[in-house]
């Protein structure tokens, strides 16, 4: 499957986001990560709709929402109505998974499921089939710049076995840097969410070039 490097926004300089957002097209990115916190079901706030609508008009990359909040249920529409292309929610905030997953579907978004590392990949059991992705947290969701937690490697393979000869893609978020991408990719993940681990870098194209080729050596 293609390596697909989503960048984080949360690692923008928020005050140039639209300028952020034409470096990073121009960059070669396939994504946009948009990191959604909502205080309760992680330890921190970050935006919602207004900004990812002032955000749509500036680029034809897809908008790749990550939602950790409670009740997404509730806002699959409106995440729809402000631009986004893929939604992906918690499988530990969300009762009725298979149902979410086909709403945001029918609505016309790619569907994933994200997961936090303490939680087992067999809460992925009847649902799996129902995602275009899965998203492997390789931190504790809550925060960018946060270190790379190497059990995830693990839980990237036993993933790629459950999934088999099935199309879902595997999506990693957190701690992602050029010096592990080549290990995260070789486990067999394809999407690779990066934060600081590309916008704390001086060449966001260097950097991207490199995050692209590293499942290659
Ligand atoms: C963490 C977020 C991540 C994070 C990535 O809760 O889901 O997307 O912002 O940032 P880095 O790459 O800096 O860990
Ligand atoms: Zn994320």
């Amino acid at each position: 499957m293609s390596v697909k490097i989503a960048p984080s926004i949360l690692a923008a300089n928020f005050t140039k986001l639209a300028d952020e957002i034409q470096k990073l097209e121009k960059a070669g990115v396939d994504l946009l990560h948009l990191d959604i916190m909502d205080g309760h079901f992680v330890p921190n706030i970050t935006f919602g709709f207004p900004v990812i609508e002032a955000l749509r008009p500036l680029t034809k990359l897809p908008l790749d929402a990550h939602l950790m909040i409670e009740n997404a249920d509730r806002f699959l529409e409106e995440f729809k109505r402000v631009g986004c292309d893929w939604l992906s929610v918690h499988v530990e905030a969300c009762p009725h998974l298979n149902r979410t997953l086909n709403r945001i579907k029918e609505l016309g978004m790619r569907a994933g499921i994200a997961i936090n590392p303490g939680t087992s990949l067999s809460a992925l059991d009847g649902a799996l089939e129902d995602a275009d992705y899965v998203l492997i947290m390789s931190v504790n969701p809550g925060y960018g710049g946060q270190k790379f937690l190497p059990s995830a490697l693990n839980r990237v393979r036993e993933l790629k076995k459950m999934i088999g000869k099935g199309k879902t893609e595997i999506q990693i978020d957190g701690g992602i840097k050029e010096k592990n991408a080549g290990e995260v990719l070789s486990a067999g993940a394809n999407i690779l969410v990066v934060g600081t681990g590309l916008m704390g870098t001086p060449d966001y194209a260097k950097t991207v070039k490199a995050l692209r080729q590293a499942g290659k050596s």
